[in-house]
């Protein structure tokens, strides 16, 4: 890994094992993006990678006299775009002036390099342990006429085929500035010949994935809902026409941010593909007097040539090993069972109880106190904002309850949606200054609730004081932190109209400031994100909760489609995945208890559902299951996931495999949604697994029970190259090891062990 500065043609040249990533600084100052993809050799002549093409009706260059039609912003490859000064495409920055103008035009100053990775005040950010990790080149570049200096970042790590970048606006100007837009990160790549990829969706059904060929213009995935959304996830890939989950290019663009966000391409005449992504600027004006900065959220660009898992494996180790902090980081995940499908909000202690030591007789680890637990809480118009027990439900208080989950030999977790404020809570007879609402105007309800004004520090100061409160009193090992509606009518009693602007974005830096404080505070507390499912499921999370609940969409065959899609980028050991009760409450449909877990196990693995109503044989199985899960959850979260069958486009039918670092385990699941008379066999084409080591397979009967099959010892290349066939009499389906006729919605976990 290095970032070599060439002073001959003014590049930079960062670079490791697998990437490469350039810049150039023209003959003008101005900064432009050459190239990147998979390593060049490092030499100097990069600059030759830039092209200028003069451009009909493109503004040329005139300054000082001199006139040089040959270069034009518009038709150079920009690092990061501003608006106004030639480049007339979508760029990165807009500042807004005192006169009114909004052009700018930033020029090269200097740069620096050095070992290691800062941190982003108050924001998420990739890490390093050892300075030796990654390197960082700041650029700066400067508007003197605005008197404002723009500092570029980029981060390169030893191990990682990816490349963080975010960027600072320092305002040095009396007058100050507002910036209007500022992106993480703005990339022109040389062609158009991309499919952007995307995950988009809606509530309990998250990141499915879309693609579509990219055509002259924009395609872009946004949110302005507050939170980063359940409709498109804050991440967007282009993948070459001939991608596929094993081979050829993948390129990721993934924020680090939780609040409005826009990722964008933008094909111009001449084929060149720009990509931003950062803050949305709808919405966004961050005034800035002299001696203020403007620090953006971060953006991780990630390049493979080993295909879109290949993209997905680097995002895993990276966001696994250096975005997830502390204690959880490092160690398994407690098996959780959580009492909200069990008894919404009919809380007892009494139910409680039952829930939590028939859990413990089963296995669980943790037992997870949802919704309906403070307050008034008896249905979902009532209690938000009022974080104290409910004594009628819980007459000895949390602590009492936490403390007798304890003694079974558990720990105990519980839900809290802090954001929030329902209009019958003592919070908001107290202050509905703190509702976020237009003045003269009356503020929408989703699920009779309203927002509360987190960009306000004395809200955020509330909601510690009561939060922490409970967690300092009661033995609590677990949170999960709700968000269960997107923001409207967003606006602040709390500051003057040239503020308004930057209430979306405090509200979530007060979001990020509040969950800093409570996990600096409660060290050994595991944090689940959460917003109604996966409506704020983002890479800025998993900077503060190590994992999220992935949707509310609790269906173990909805899931597959889910989990693959979120597996784009998420890590599996972030991904909150449950059994639930069958027929599933969200569509009714029956699947067996070993379907149910065969989805689950592949994510951090828990249950929705009361186990005292289930039968003594899926009891029994429920104990077998977390055996099975905590033999081999190891391979599943720490291993490379590779997917295999794609639910969108293979006909009901989805498979994907884990495998250990060193290849010598693995962990498959085959899952077919719909059963078909005389249908084709049906053979996966593994990967990942060591071509020249012979393994032994076996398929698991309930999910669980390894059962050997009497191939005796097969290839790891002819599992990869030929594949495993899941639907033959020999692999035991005819024999009485699979009923005869298995049905719909069919699962199958596979083990393997090199020999
Ligand atoms: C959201 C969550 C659920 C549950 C309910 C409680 O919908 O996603 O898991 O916690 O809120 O109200």
């Amino acid at each position: 890994m290095a970032i070599i500065f060439h002073e001959s043609d003014r590049t930079f040249h960062l670079y490791n094992d697998s990437i490469s990533y350039c810049i150039a600084v023209t003959k003008y100052g101005h900064l432009a993006g050459l190239y990147f993809g998979k390593k060049l050799r490092d030499r100097d002549g990069l600059s030759h990678l830039l092209e200028y093409s003069g451009g009909n009706q493109s503004p040329g260059l005139y300054e000082d006299g001199v006139e040089d039609p040959s270069y034009s912003l518009n038709e150079i490859r920009q690092e990061y775009p501003s608006f106004g000064h030639g480049d007339l495409r979508q760029g990165a920055l807009v500042i807004g002036q005192k006169n009114g103008s909004r052009i700018t035009d930033f020029r090269y100053v200097s740069h620096r390099i050095y070992d290691g990775k800062p941190r982003l005040a108050g924001l998420p950010a990739v890490y390093t342990e050892e300075d030796s990790e990654a390197q960082t080149l700041e650029i700066t570049l400067r508007d003197e006429l605005i008197r404002t200096d723009l500092i570029l970042l980029y981060s390169i790590y030893n191990d990682y085929p990816a490349i963080a970048r975010s960027a600072r606006i320092e305002c040095h100007n009396p007058e100050g500035i507002t910036v209007l837009q500022a992106a993480s990160a703005c990339l022109d790549l040389p062609d158009s010949g991309y499919e952007m990829l995307e995950l988009a969706g809606g509530w309990a059904r998250e990141c499915h994935m879309y693609c579509n060929p990219l055509r002259p213009g924009i395609q872009s995935v946004y949110s302005r809902r507050g939170n980063s959304s359940s409709q498109f996830n804050p991440f967007l890939a282009l993948l070459r026409p001939d991608t596929t989950e094993t081979r050829g290019e993948a390129l990721g663009f993934s924020l680090l941010y939780s609040g409005n966000y826009l990722a964008q391409t933008d094909v111009d005449y001449r084929d060149v593909t720009r990509v931003t992504i950062g803050i949305h600027p709808d919405g966004f004006a961050w005034p800035l007097e002299e001696g203020q900065n403007f620090q953006t959220p971060e953006a991780v660009l990630v390049y493979s040539d080993e295909g879109l898992s290949g993209m997905s494996r680097a995002y895993h180790r990276l966001y696994s090993r250096r975005l997830v902090r502390g204690y959880w980081r490092d160690h398994e995940r407690p098996i959780l069972l959580n009492n909200w499908e069990a008894t919404y909000f009919g809380i007892t202690e009494e139910k409680m109880l039952n829930i939590a030591s028939k859990a413990r007789d089963l296995g669980v680890d943790l037992f997870v106190m949802d919704d309906g637990w403070f307050g008034t809480r008896n249905h979902d118009h009532a209690g938000l904002g009022d974080w104290y027990v409910n004594r009628d439900k819980l007459p000895q208080g949390v602590r009492g309850l936490a403390e007798k989950v304890t003694a079974l030999g558990m720990k105990f977790g519980l839900w809290f949606e802090p954001e929030m404020v329902n209009e019958d809570s003592e919070l908001y007879r107290a202050h509905p200054d703190w509702v976020l609402r237009t003045p003269g105007r009356s503020a929408s309800k989703t699920r009779h609730q309203w927002v509360l004004d987190f960009s306000r520090d004395d809200v955020m100061e509330n909601l510690y004081q009561q939060m922490s409160a409970i967690l300092r009193d009661a033995p609590i090992s677990y949170v999960k932190w709700d968000m269960n509606r997107s923001m409207s009518e967003v606006y602040s009693a709390a500051y003057p109209p040239e503020q308004q602007g930057t209430v979306y974005h405090r509200y979530i830096l007060n979001v990020y400031a509040l969950y800093e404080r409570l996990r600096t505070e409660f060290p050994h507390i595991l944090f689940e994100s959460c917003a109604g499912g996966g409506a704020r499921f983002d890479a800025g999370m998993l900077y503060y909760a190590p994992q999220g609940w992935t949707s509310d969409d609790t269906d173990a065959m909805e899931r597959v489609s889910i989990q693959y899609g979120a597996s784009v980028v998420y890590p599996l050991s972030s991904l909150g995945a449950h059994v639930s009760a069958s027929p599933n409450h969200q569509l009714s449909r029956v699947t067996s208890i070993a379907t149910r877990a065969a989805t689950a196990y592949f994510g951090t693995f828990g249950y929705e559902l009361d186990p005292n109503q289930l039968s003594p044989e899926d009891q029994a199985e429920i104990r077998e299951q977390i055996r099975f899960i905590k033999q081999y959850r190891r391979i599943i979260h720490q291993g490379d996931l590779y997917r295999l069958e794609n639910p969108y486009e293979n006909n009901g039918e989805a498979a994907w495999i884990c495998v250990s670092l060193d290849r010598s385990q693995a962990v498959a699941a085959y899952f077919r949604f719909r059963q078909h008379i005389t249908a084709p066999l049906s053979r996966i084409r593994l990967a990942g697994l060591d071509p020249d080591a012979d393994y032994k397979v076996s398929y698991c009967r309930n999910s669980t029970e390894p059962v050997e099959l009497p191939f005796g010892s097969v290839g790891g290349d002819e599992l990869m190259q030929y594949g495993l066939i899941t639907s033959d009499s020999r692999s035991g389906i005819h024999n009485g090891i699979y009923p005869d006729r298995e049905g719909d919605y069919l699962a199958r976990i596979y083990l393997l062990e090199k020999l």
